[in-house]
């Protein structure tokens, strides 16, 4: 199948330890040998926030805070591109031109974001769109989408599925400045509700999850577009 794997920035945590990182690259790879055609990007996290509070404390205005989370999300895409060895293209795309040549090399395709006003899932959800994707898997720190932010809440519940409309609701009621989005942002929903990309939500701390995604496991939220 043809996927797109949305990475959360909290496999490359601060400290840039490297053992989720190279979970991932061997699953990717193990992935690819099975004949799955792979793209991948990868969130800024922690790194990319403390730019962006920096520069934000500096005077930045909010689309150079978001310059600065795209540079650092590609810096990450590097990360996993040298784990990845000759599985993956050996450059980050930087406009979906490049990411069409690289993914036609039949190679796994690493890439951050894109440009300001939303975030890396708003890009994986513009790879899937361009390159027609089978399935978009988010791999984040949460397992799945919940009722209320679980972290907050308790008596949050997990949902086994959700319509677009209903997420672009959530969504739309969470923080929208640089740095700050949660789990998806309504880019992403917007661009998984028009051209109506399969979409799971899944927890990004155990790479198998993409594995028993792929078997049709039942796992995560499901994104019904
Ligand atoms: P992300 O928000 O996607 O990374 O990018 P994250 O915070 O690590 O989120 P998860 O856990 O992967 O979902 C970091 C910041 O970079 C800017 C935004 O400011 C975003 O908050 N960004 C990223 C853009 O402006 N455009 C992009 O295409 C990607």
């Amino acid at each position: 199948m043809r996927v797109v794997v949305k990475i959360s920035g909290s496999v490359f945590p601060e400290s840039l330890e490297t053992g989720l990182i190279k979970s991932y690259a061997a699953e990717l790879r193990t992935l690819r040998a099975e004949g799955h055609e792979l793209a991948v990007v990868t969130g800024g996290g922690a790194n990319a926030r403390n730019y962006i509070r920096a520069l934000r404390e500096l005077g930045g205005s909010e689309s150079h805070c978001d310059e600065i989370g795209i540079r650092v999300s590609r810096l990450n895409a590097l990360l996993l591109i040298s784990a990845l060895g000759d599985a993956a293209h050996p450059l980050v795309p930087e406009d979906l031109g490049q990411l069409l040549a690289y993914f036609s090399t039949g190679r796994i395709v690493v890439m951050g974001g894109l440009q300001p006003g939303h975030s890396t899932n708003a890009v994986a959800a513009l790879v899937a769109e361009a390159i027609g994707a089978g399935l978009l898997l988010n791999a984040t720190d949460v397992d799945g989408i919940y009722t209320a932010d679980p972290k907050a809440d308790p008596s949050a519940r997990k949902l086994d599925e959700i319509r677009t409309q209903e997420l672009l609701r959530m969504v739309l009621g969470g923080p929208l400045w640089a740095g700050a989005y949660e789990l998806i942002d309504p880019v992403a929903v917007g661009i998984i509700a028009r051209s109506k990309i399969p979409a799971l939500v899944v927890d990004g701390m155990d790479p198998k999850n993409l594995t028993r995604a792929l078997r049709g496991e039942r796992i995560g939220t499901r994104i019904i577009p």
